[in-house]
């Protein structure tokens, strides 16, 4: 057996602590635990002194209600409860996607011309569901955040994506999608009418928009070609905005933290987007393994626990102390299991620090959770 290799230790409270990071990026593929992640970060600054923003996507309901986010209003409002010391405030909010589009369009034209578009049903199902439109709203809102400049830290959670990097590409991608050739041409026959333009759009049409058909109906074309004849004449493109928040998260004061869970799929995952952020110059803070099963108590180990079970279970009569030796055996396998995990990890990526938070027995859902479970990232578990 190969010697487990160690990565060095996530320091989390030095992460946090320090005046010089402003946004925190909780980043990781689907229920891995990035909202926990970045709600008990959120919440363990501002304890030890920050004046902190959290921005979540889709809480759950019982975790929302503990942080006092009870209403979708789109905006920041103070996490009562918290015991901050000094200066130190926590304030949070969940992201509504469609309430920040419709923002970035009021902001950005006459209010005639914003009731027009936000009537549009193509912009309608754009701004509730095309895909993308949720990590695209989210770095818009985390811009928004920014430019307030009323917190020292702003924590961000991201969308519930299969896979990580799709916070990373979607804003892109929706935003060439809004900006590009396409939608300009589908926008077209509005403004030039003639015949071969309208088959060039024709067979545009056809290609792309397909699924989209199937989603808002007959009336499409025409909903389209309003739209994009109002985006038109309203700002400086979408693909500029993504590009804009994208270099925000290029700079050396926001950090990147990455939540997996101790599985090869999750960690797979992990690994992909630990590279992206290298190559794009994005600063990763380290990794975060969340929910490991622990080895427990020493003593007892995996394969005599089996044996014991067998031979109590071959006589009969301890049925009890025979099923609890097996779900002894069992979670230490599953911890030996977690281990190695992590050891591929840590061989694959030697220099990234990690911290290890242990599954809870229940779910996080108030604030001593929250507490507890940035305690555990912050010793590394
Ligand atoms: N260390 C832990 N111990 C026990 N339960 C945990 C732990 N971390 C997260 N959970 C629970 O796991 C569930 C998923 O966590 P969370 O919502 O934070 O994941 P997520 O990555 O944000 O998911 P999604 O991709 O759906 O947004 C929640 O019910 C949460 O309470
Ligand atoms: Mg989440």
């Amino acid at each position: 057996m190969s010697a487990a290799r160690r990565s060095p230790r996530f320091d989390v409270d030095h992460l946090i602590d320090d005046p010089r990071t402003h946004v925190i990026v909780c980043c990781g593929s689907g229920g891995v635990g990035k909202t926990t992640t970045a709600a008990a970060l959120g919440l363990r600054a501002a304890e030890r002194g920050r004046q902190v923003v959290v921005l979540t996507i889709d809480p759950a309901r019982r975790l929302a209600q503990a942080m006092g986010l009870t209403e979708l209003d789109n905006s920041p409002r103070e996490v009562p409860g918290i015991t901050a010391p000094e200066g130190g405030r926590l304030d949070a909010m969940m992201l509504d996607m469609k309430r920040t589009f419709d923002e970035v369009v009021e902001a950005h034209t006459t209010p005639e011309r914003a009731r027009q578009i936000l009537a549009n049903p193509f912009y309608q199902a754009l701004s509730s569901s095309f895909a993308g439109t949720q990590e695209y709203m989210a770095m818009e809102k985390l811009g928004q955040l920014r430019r307030r400049g009323q917190w020292d830290l702003i924590v961000v959670d991201t969308p519930p994506s299969r896979s990580a990097l799709d916070f990373l590409d979607a804003p892109e991608r929706l935003g060439s999608f809004l900006d590009g050739r396409l939608i300009r041409l589908l926008g077209g026959p509005v403004r030039a009418g003639g015949r071969a333009y309208r088959a060039f759009f024709q067979a545009g049409f056809n290609v792309v928009t397909g699924a989209m058909t199937k989603v808002l109906g007959g009336d499409l074309l025409k909903d389209v070609q309003t739209f994009v004849n109002a985006l038109d004449t309203m700002f400086g493109g979408f693909r500029e905005r993504a590009e804009q928040t994208y270099a925000l998260l290029q700079r050396p004061e926001t950090a990147f933290v990455v939540v997996a869970a101790p599985e090869p799929d999750a960690l797979r995952e992990a690994s992909y987007f630990v590279d992206r952020l290298s190559e794009d110059g994005m600063p990763l803070a380290g990794l975060a393994l969340n929910r490991i099963h622990q080895d427990g108590p020493g003593g007892i180990g995996e394969e005599q626990a089996i044996a014991g079970a067998e031979r109590l279970e071959a006589t009969g009569g301890h049925d009890l102390t025979a099923a609890l030796l097996r779900l002894h055996a069992d979670r230490l396998a599953a911890a030996a299991r977690d281990r190695r995990a992590g050891d591929r990890f840590a061989a694959a990526h030697p220099d990234v620090p990690v911290t290890r938070v242990p599954a809870l027995a229940v779910d996080v859902s108030d604030l001593d959770g929250l507490r507890q479970i940035g305690d555990l990232l912050s010793t590394g578990g």
